[in-house]
């Protein structure tokens, strides 16, 4: 274990891009606080990186859907003297079921997972590290946040573009005094958020050239937040894409979702 008590804090760190955050960023030599509900993959994961570097790793369990999760993982990081420096709000899922079909609590959760709980743990953690005048933020939205209303999941684009917007204002609030925000847009990724969502057969017709790993993306999205860039969009492709997407009229964008994610753009 070392002495520094600097500290980078993932949330979602039991699995996909989370848990390859999580790595990479050991090996960078940052202690680590991990998050999410499964705690026997987060003891897995920390026992795995400890093996491996001389580091602090600790975890804590929370499901984000709790209003109380957030000020719960703060007092965790306060009571045992962790400064975090580098906050990767990465937690997140797919509600499967129809919007007319999920419950009112379903949706609540959904916006607290992926939305305010992004917000309470960047407000509890932002004042330290304003105090320090260094501080990381990663807000890990998606690709999902630029393209066509989807006919799966009608909130997730629509929370997933409140967080980049979000997360500009927190950059440009407060990188005068060495805070930084980083909205880390990846497009189709290989990890459980497909099987979690209900959703992994869409996915596996996704064409090939259109799928990264999680690996590949926890590289770019670290290196763009340690950098200080508002907005990563990791991979050539993708860069290219959201350039598309972003300069191309709606109908066509449309006809685009429909042929290169089918099921997702059927409308
Ligand atoms: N995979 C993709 O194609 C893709 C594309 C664009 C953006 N993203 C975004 O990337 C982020 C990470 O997803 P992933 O692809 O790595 O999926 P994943 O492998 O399913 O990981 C999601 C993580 O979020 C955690 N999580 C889910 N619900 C939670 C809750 N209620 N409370 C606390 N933690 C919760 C999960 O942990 P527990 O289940 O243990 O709680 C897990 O660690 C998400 O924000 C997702 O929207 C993914």
């Amino acid at each position: 274990m070392t002495m520094n008590n600097s500290y980078a804090l993932i949330t979602g760190a039991s699995s996909g891009i989370g848990a390859e955050i999580a790595k990479k960023l050991a090996k960078k030599g940052y202690n680590l606080v991990l998050t999410a509900r499964r705690t026997e993959l987060l003891e897995n994961l920390a026992n795995e990186i400890k093996q491996k570097h001389n580091i602090n790793v600790d975890l804590i369990s929370k499901d984000l859907s709790k209003y109380e999760a957030p000020k719960e993982i703060f007092d965790f990081c306060e009571e045992n003297n962790y400064s975090v420096d580098f906050l990767v709000n990465n937690a997140g899922y797919g509600i499967k079921t129809s919007f007319h079909e999920t419950s009112l609590e379903d949706e609540e959760d959904f916006i607290r997972v992926l939305g305010t709980s992004v917000i309470m743990m960047t407000k509890l953690f932002l004042p330290k590290m304003i105090k320090k005048g260094n501080g990381k933020i990663m807000i890990v939205s998606s690709v999902a946040s630029f393209a066509a209303p989807s006919a799966i999941q009608p909130l997730y684009g629509p929370i997933k573009t409140f967080m980049n917007r979000f997360s500009d204002s927190i950059n440009i609030n407060y990188k005068h005094k060495g805070v930084t925000s980083t909205a880390v847009c990846p497009g189709f990724t290989t990890t459980g958020f497909h099987t979690a969502s209900g959703v992994q057969e869409q996915m596996d017709r996704v064409p090939k050239f259109l799928v990264f790993t999680a690996e590949r993306v926890a590289d770019e999205a670290i290196e763009a937040t340690l950098s200080g860039q508002r907005l990563c969009v990791p991979t050539k492709t993708y860069k290219f894409l959201v350039f598309m997407i972003r300069n191309m009229p709606q109908w066509i964008l449309s006809l685009l979702g429909k042929i290169l994610a089918p099921g997702r753009y059927n409308q």
